[in-house]
C-alpha cells in the first residue's frame, strides 16, 4: 500500500495544529547509525521501545533474531544514547517482563543507573499461559546518567478509589512504580480512535503506544524546552506528546512507511491525539503548569475526562 494512502483521515473529526518545524528532527534509517552520526546531542529523556525479539512481523527488522545479538545491539544503543545525553539524563526502556533480568543487565554495562522498575499493569489483556500464571503486564525500567537524576517531577493523579479503600483522597495520591491506569491499544474497540489505521481499518502498526503512557514518561523527566529522543520512533507518539508539552524532540525510524505516519502526524494532529484531554487528572501536582504549558490551538478540545 501506497504510505500516502495510509489513513482513514476523516476532515471532519480532524483540525490543524502545527507543522513539524524546527523542535523535531526526524532521521529515516538505523538507530545505531544515527546515534554515532554526531547529530544527535544534549537529550535529556529517551524512552526505548524496541522490537523485543517476539515473532512479530518488521519490514526491516528479523525480531526472530538470536538472543545474545539482540543484547548486543541493544547495549550498543543504550550505550550510544547515554554519550549523547545530558548529566543526570533520564532513560526509559521498556520490554516484555521475561527479559527484565537482560534490561537491567544491558542498561548497567551501558553506564546507565537504576532508579525504577515500573509495572505497566495492562488493562484489557493477560496472555493466557499452560503452566504458570497468565502475564498481565510489561515492564519499563526508569535510569539515569548518573546517579541522581538532573529533574525529577512528582506527579500527582486523581486514582479512584481503590475497593477496600474507606477514605477518597481529595488531593490524589503521588504515583508509585505501578501503572495500572493505562489503557494499551489492543486490537479491534479496545484499541479506539487513538489507534491509527489503514484504509481498510486494520491498525497502521500494532505496536503503537498509548499517549497516555508518554505523557507521563515526559512530564516526569523532563520540562519544555528539553530535548526528547525516540529511538525506535514507530508511529512517532513520543514526538507528538512532546511537541505538545513545548519539548524539542527527535526521533529515529527504520521504516519509511511509519515515517510517513509520524509526518502525517505531526503535520495534522488528530483530536484523538490532543493530550490536554487527561490534563485533569494530573490537576492536584503541584508544579502542573510549569511543566505543562498549554497549548492555545488545541484547548477548545480541552475538557476534563478521566482515564
Ligand atoms: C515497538 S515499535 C515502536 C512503537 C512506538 N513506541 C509507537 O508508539 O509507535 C519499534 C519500531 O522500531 C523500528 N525499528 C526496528 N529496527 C530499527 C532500527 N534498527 N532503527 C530504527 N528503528 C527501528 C520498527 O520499524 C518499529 O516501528
Amino acid at each position: 500500500m501506497d504510505s500516502a494512502q495510509l489513513f482513514l483521515y476523516n476532515d471532519s473529526e480532524v483540525d490543524t495544529m502545527s507543522n513539524i518545524d524546527n523542535d523535531v528532527q526526524l532521521f529515516t534509517g538505523d538507530s545505531l547509525q544515527y546515534l554515532t552520526s554526531g547529530e544527535i546531542r544534549d537529550v535529556a529523556l529517551t524512552f526505548v521501545d524496541p522490537p523485543f525479539r517476539q515473532g512479530k512481523e518488521y519490514r526491516f527488522f528479523d525480531d526472530n533474531i538470536p538472543e545474545e545479538k539482540y543484547w548486543n545491539w541493544m547495549r550498543k544503543v543504550l550505550h550510544s544514547t547515554s554519550d549523547i545525553t545530558l548529566d543526570g539524563g533520564a532513560i526509559y526502556f521498556m520490554q516484555r517482563e521475561k527479559n527484565t533480568k537482560e534490561v537491567l543487565r544491558v542498561l548497567r554495562e551501558s553506564g546507565w543507573v537504576y532508579q525504577n522498575l515500573i509495572i505497566w499493569k495492562k488493562k484489557t489483556s493477560a496472555i493466557p499461559c499452560g503452566f504458570r500464571f497468565a502475564k498481565q503486564y510489561q515492564i519499563i525500567v526508569f535510569a539515569t546518567k548518573g546517579p541522581k537524576p538532573r529533574l525529577f517531577n512528582k506527579l500527582r493523579v486523581d486514582l479512584p478509589l481503590a475497593p477496600g479503600h474507606k477514605y477518597s483522597r481529595p488531593n490524589g495520591v503521588y504515583l508509585t512504580d505501578i501503572w495500572d491506569d493505562i489503557r494499551e491499544l489492543t486490537s479491534g474497540y479496545f484499541a479506539g480512535d487513538e489507534a491509527i489505521r489503514v484504509i481498510n481499518g486494520d491498525r497502521a502498526h500494532i505496536q503503537q503506544s498509548p499517549l497516555a503512557l508518554l505523557l507521563r514518561i515526559i512530564l516526569s523527566s523532563s520540562i519544555p524546552g528539553d530535548i526528547i529522543f525516540d529511538p525506535f520512533a514507530g508511529t512517532g507518539t513520543t514526538l507528538v506528546v512532546a511537541e505538545q508539552l513545548q519539548r524539542r524532540s527527535v526521533g529515529i525510524e527504520i521504516d519509511s512507511k511509519n515515517v510517513a505516519i509520524i509526518e502525517q502526524r505531526l503535520e495534522r494532529t488528530r483530536q484523538a491525539d490532543d493530550v490536554t484531554k487527561l490534563q485533569n487528572y494530573y490537576r492536584f501536582t503541584n508544579n502542573l503548569s510549569s511543566i505543562w504549558p498549554v497549548t492555545a490551538h488545541l484547548s477548545q478540545w480541552r475538557q476534563p475526562v478521566d482515564v
